[in-house]
C-alpha cells in the first residue's frame, strides 16, 4: 500500500497566518501539522508516502522532510497547481501509485485515540475495494455524509448535504485498491468545479466495494482549518501529551516502534532536536533498556 498527504491548497480561512507559509506547516502544538497526517500512514505500515502541494510551499515541505530516510520511509513530491479537488490527487500521483493500492491523507486531519492503530493496520492490509473512516459529528451539512443500514453496510454518501441523512461524517483518509486512478480519472467535476472525493466513494459504494470503519466514541478527529480548530487541536495534543509524557503522532517515535528505524537511528534524531522533544526521544531509547 502506498500512501499520499494532500497539502495544498491556500489556506484562506487562516489568512493572514497562511499568507506566506503552507497550513500544513503551521505548529499543532510541538511539531508541524503534517507530521499528523504522515504519522497516520505511518501506522498503517505505509512506508513510500507521496507530498502533494502547491509549487509555492513545496520547496518547505522538501526542506522539513527530506527523502524520508531519517524515519526509515520514502517520500515523493509532486505539485498540485491549482485545487481542482482531492480526487486529483491520484491522477497526479499515477505514476507513483503504479497500479497498487493506495491510502489518501488529508495534510489537516489530525487522529487519535485508543484502538487506532489496529484500525489503521487493517485498513493498510486492504487488496480490493475502498475503506473510508467515518466519525459521529455534531454539524454533518459541513462534510461528506455516510448514512449507513442496520448492518452497518453503506447505503449512500453525500458531500455537503443540505439535509444530512445522518450524523456520520467520512474522515479525510481513504484507503482504496489498484483501481483508484481509473477511477479518480472517470470522475466528472462537481458543481463547484471540482474532483470530488465524495464521487470517487460513491463509486465505489454502486459497485459494492466500499467498507465504512467506525471510529470509535471517545477518539479524538480534528482538522486544523481556522482559526479555531487550530488552537483546539494544540490544546488537545498539549493536554494529552504534560499529563502522560508519551507524544502524540511523533514520527520519529513511530518509525523505530515499527522497526523502520533502530536505536542508533533514534539516538541521531535525538540529538538533533536540542530540546524537550529530543530528550523525549532519548527517554525511549533509556526506557526500553
Ligand atoms: C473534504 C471532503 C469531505 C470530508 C472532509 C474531511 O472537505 O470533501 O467529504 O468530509 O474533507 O475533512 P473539504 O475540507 O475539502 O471541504
Amino acid at each position: 500500500m502506498k500512501g499520499i498527504v494532500l497539502a495544498g491548497g491556500k489556506g484562506t480561512r487562516l489568512y493572514p497566518i497562511t499568507s506566506a507559509v503552507s497550513k500544513q506547516l503551521l505548529p499543532v502544538y510541538d511539531k508541524p501539522l503534517v507530521y499528523y497526517p504522515i504519522t497516520t500512514l505511518m501506522l498503517a505500515s505505509i512506508r513510500e508516502i507521496l507530498i502533494i502541494s502547491t509549487p509555492e510551499a513545496l520547496p518547505a515541505f522538501r526542506a522539513l522532510l527530506g527523502d524520508g530516510g531519517q524515519w526509515g520511509v520514502k517520500f515523493d513530491y509532486a505539485e498540485q497547481a491549482k485545487p481542482n479537488g482531492l480526487a486529483e490527487g491520484f491522477i497526479i500521483g499515477a505514476d507513483f501509485i503504479d497500479g497498487k493500492p493506495c491510502a489518501l491523507a488529508l495534510g489537516d486531519n489530525i487522529f487519535h485515540g485508543a484502538g487506532l492503530t489496529g484500525q489503521l493496520q487493517d485498513a493498510g492490509n486492504l487488496q480490493s475495494g475502498a475503506a473510508v473512516f467515518a466519525y459521529r459529528v455534531a454539524d454533518p451539512h459541513r462534510f461528506g455524509i455516510v448514512e449507513l443500514d442496520a448492518k452497518g453496510k453503506p447505503v449512500s454518501i453525500e458531500e455537503k448535504p443540505a439535509s444530512p441523512k445522518s450524523n456520520l461524517a467520512v474522515t479525510g483518509l481513504y484507503f482504496y485498491d489498484k483501481d483508484i486512478v481509473d477511477i479518480a480519472r472517470k470522475t466528472e467535476r462537481s458543481e463547484r468545479g471540482e474532483l470530488e472525493i465524495t464521487s470517487v466513494n460513491a463509486e465505489y459504494l454502486k459497485r459494492g466495494e466500499l467498507r465504512v470503519i467506525q471510529l470509535a466514541r471517545g477518539t479524538a478527529w480534528l482538522d486544523a482549518g481556522t482559526f479555531d480548530s487550530l488552537l483546539q487541536a494544540s490544546v488537545y495534543v498539549q493536554t494529552l501529551e504534560q499529563r502522560q509524557r508519551f507524544r502524540i503522532a511523533c514520527p520519529e517515535e513511530v518509525a523505530w516502534r515499527r522497526g523502520f528505524i533502530n536505536d542508533a537511528q533514534l539516538k541521531k534524531l535525538a540529538a538533533a532536536i536540542p530540546n524537550d522533544y529530543g530528550a523525549y526521544l532519548t527517554s525511549l531509547l533509556e526506557e526500553a533498556r
